[in-house]
């Protein structure tokens, strides 16, 4: 690989020039194109579609699509699509939905619905001004923006709330304009996004025609006009619950009450550890990032949300709680989630279209409940591994097909490994060491 220079103008290239110039790089350059084009879709009109989704695409990048069975939700059996690229999160998910689903599966229900969006704003007046124009601004925002919001409140949101808030304490003459949205099915960004730039311009031009105010008040100063990613009035809540009598086969050293008890203390220390929740947390984002995926949803929007959640009591914390109570565990997930099932990808991406099918094309409610459920669901089974057997043993068990195409296993090698690594501990030493046998003898 050689040194790469500075392009000007590479966005201007069409798609078979910037990929020349990028495996130009490459010591074998015609390799280097041979591998890309791989990866094209070999319908030209897929192929176009995906390409439009971003800029300077040369080629795709395949991620696995797999099924996590058996999910009940609500009284309703799921076949969940997850797109991720780590080896035995669909198999967690799957194990856990099939315990859960034997023991009533998953409770949900969505808290709210409503989504933020600011105008953040520098006005050096005299704050009772404002006020008493408070009223008659809101007037305006929502009067001057209702052609942006009608077609919304057809389909039964929109603007919700408008909030002046004065943030002076924090940062010398800063306000913002806080406002909540419904955005029904749809996750909402461009529409937010542009109702909020809207209300920076009525912003502009309510100061400017104060004439009562002094010269200095007349004006101010618009820093930027975005949503908020954390929702937390977007919020959906899971639960399973079971008797402890449920958990008595979760492992063969522990009884069911002494499993019951070491998944609490394993809960509490994510409440209390802020260390240990982040990785509680993530085995939470394993499940529901690979449903966001699969469904053509932001998962960062999704992901900066959960976190700020978790960190809402001014620690960060596990987003999951449990509680035993009358001889039954109850373990239970709230975390807010911008999803949508209309607009965006959803429909222009091949295979968020076919999830969403496969999901029996529910709404953004019903698919926040669904998200919701296999994250709780991937983190009950990575607590149940880590204070039963460990992460490694499941976890190395799926990653040894990594290992095995690593090493460049063939068919009969791979068979050979699977048999053999059936009651054995996979490590990448002891892969490497069968395969050497195998190729010796
Ligand atoms: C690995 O992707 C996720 C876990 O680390 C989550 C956890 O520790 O709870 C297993």
């Amino acid at each position: 690989m050689q040194r790469v220079q500075v392009i000007k103008g590479f966005s201007k290239l069409s798609k078979e020039e910037k990929l020349k110039q990028v495996t130009s790089y490459f010591d074998n350059p015609k390799e280097a194109e041979r591998i890309l084009k791989t990866f094209w879709h070999r319908d030209q009109k897929i192929q176009n579609r995906l390409e439009e989704f971003s800029e300077n695409t040369i080629t795709n990048f395949y991620v696995p699509y797999g099924i996590a069975p058996n999910f009940l939700i609500n009284n309703q059996l799921y076949l969940i699509p997850m797109v991720i690229e780590e080896s035995s999160v669909v198999a967690a998910a799957a194990s856990s939905a099939k315990f859960w689903s034997e023991h009533g599966g998953f409770h949900t229900e969505v808290v709210s619905m409503n989504k933020i969006g600011q105008v953040h704003f520098i006005w050096e007046g005299d704050k009772e001004n404002l006020v008493n124009k408070a009223a008659e601004l809101k007037r305006e925002l929502v009067h001057g923006t209702k052609h942006l919001t009608e077609n919304m409140e057809k389909r039964g949101g929109g603007l919700i709330n408008i909030e002046i808030i004065d943030m002076t304490n924090e940062l010398d003459n800063y306000y913002q304009l806080k406002a909540s949205f419904d955005t029904v099915d749809s996750m909402g960004a461009n529409f937010i996004n542009t109702i909020l730039e809207e209300f920076a311009l009525i912003l502009d031009r309510f100061f400017a025609k104060q004439e009562d105010w002094p010269e200095h008040e007349r004006h101010c100063e618009v820093i930027m006009a975005i949503l908020s990613n954390y929702t937390p009035e977007c919020l959906v809540k899971t639960e399973v619950e079971a008797s402890i009598e449920a958990f008595k086969n979760c492992d063969n050293n522990l009884s069911a009450e002494k499993f019951v008890s070491k998944f609490e203390k394993a809960v509490r220390i994510a409440q209390i550890d802020v260390h240990r929740a982040a990785t509680h947390n993530k085995g939470v984002f394993n499940g529901i990032d690979a449903v966001v995926l699969a469904t053509g949803n932001d998962f960062r929007a999704v992901e900066a949300g959960g976190h700020t959640f978790a960190s809402r009591n001014g620690r960060y914390s596990s987003l999951t709680d449990v509680r035993i109570e009358n001889g039954k565990m109850n373990y239970s997930l709230t975390i807010p989630m911008a999803l949508g099932t209309v607009g965006g990808l959803t429909s222009l991406h091949p295979m968020a279209k076919f999830s969403l099918e496969l999901l029996n094309n529910p709404n953004a409610e019903q698919l926040m409940m669904i998200a919701a459920s296999v994250g709780l669901a991937n983190n009950y089974s990575a607590v149940k591994s880590l204070i039963t057997k460990g992460i490694q043993a499941g976890h190395m068990k799926m990653h040894l097909f990594n290992i095995l195409n690593h090493l460049g296993a063939s068919k009969q090698e791979k068979d050979k490994a699977v048999e053999f690594f059936k009651e054995r501990k996979v490590s990448y030493s002891s892969v490497n060491d069968l395969i050497s046998s195998l190729r010796s003898n």
